[in-house]
């Protein structure tokens, strides 16, 4: 049997009943059983700081190393204020010094957004493509996902209870295994 693809799931909010967090974990559970998908934890990390380079906190260590192990990454995130939100970029950063020695580089990767409004997060989700393409990141281009008025795509306990929504972010993953493979 292939190895099973570890991917490295970054949720750009930190709320605790975040909807993007909700998305993440559907995404987990629609994924093709040669995709492991974990959520790596940012709102532990120090704001960058480049004279930490030198002795860096051992939250940033361990977030590079983790993301230096993955096989992808995949990016799940709300819009703020038509950019993605400051401990997503934060993240980016750390995990893009010290220089030279970035933990993005030639990992395939995927971006889904999702916000209440009804462009689903498309500056966030475009934003954040303009940093991954200078990390050398090759970030699938179709399907592209962009959920919008994503609140009420989940019940109460977090189910995500939209059929249409449900077969496409499954068809999603499922361009995402390709994708991984292919960028590897
Ligand atoms: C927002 N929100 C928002 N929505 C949007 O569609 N475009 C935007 O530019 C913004 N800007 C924005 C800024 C800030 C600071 C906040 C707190 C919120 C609303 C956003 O879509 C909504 O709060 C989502 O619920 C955030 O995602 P999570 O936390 O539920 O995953």
């Amino acid at each position: 049997m292939d190895k099973v693809q570890d991917v490295a799931v970054l949720v750009g909010s930190l709320r605790r009943d975040s909807i993007n967090r909700k998305v993440a974990h559907a995404l987990t559970e629609l994924a093709p059983a040669g995709l492991k998908l974990s959520i790596i934890e940012i709102g532990q990390l120090p704001l960058y700081n480049q004279d930490g380079d030198g002795k860096p906190p051992a939250e940033w260590t361990a977030f590079r190393e983790r993301i230096r192990a993955a096989d992808a990454v995949l990016f799940v995130t709300p819009e703020y204020n038509r950019s993605m939100p400051g401990a997503l970029k934060n993240a980016i950063d750390v995990g893009s010094r010290p220089y030279g020695k970035s933990a993005w580089s030639g990992k395939p990767g995927a971006v889904v957004s999702a916000s209440l409004g009804g462009i689903g997060g498309f500056g966030a989700n475009h934003h954040l493509r303009q940093s991954l393409v200078f990390l050398n990141v090759p970030v699938m281009a179709q399907p592209e996902a962009y959920l919008g008025g994503a609140d009420k795509l989940f019940d109460a306990n977090g189910k995500l209870i939209n059929e249409g929504t449900r077969k496409f972010l499954h068809g999603f993953m499922q361009a995402c295994e390709k994708w991984i493979a292919a960028n590897l």
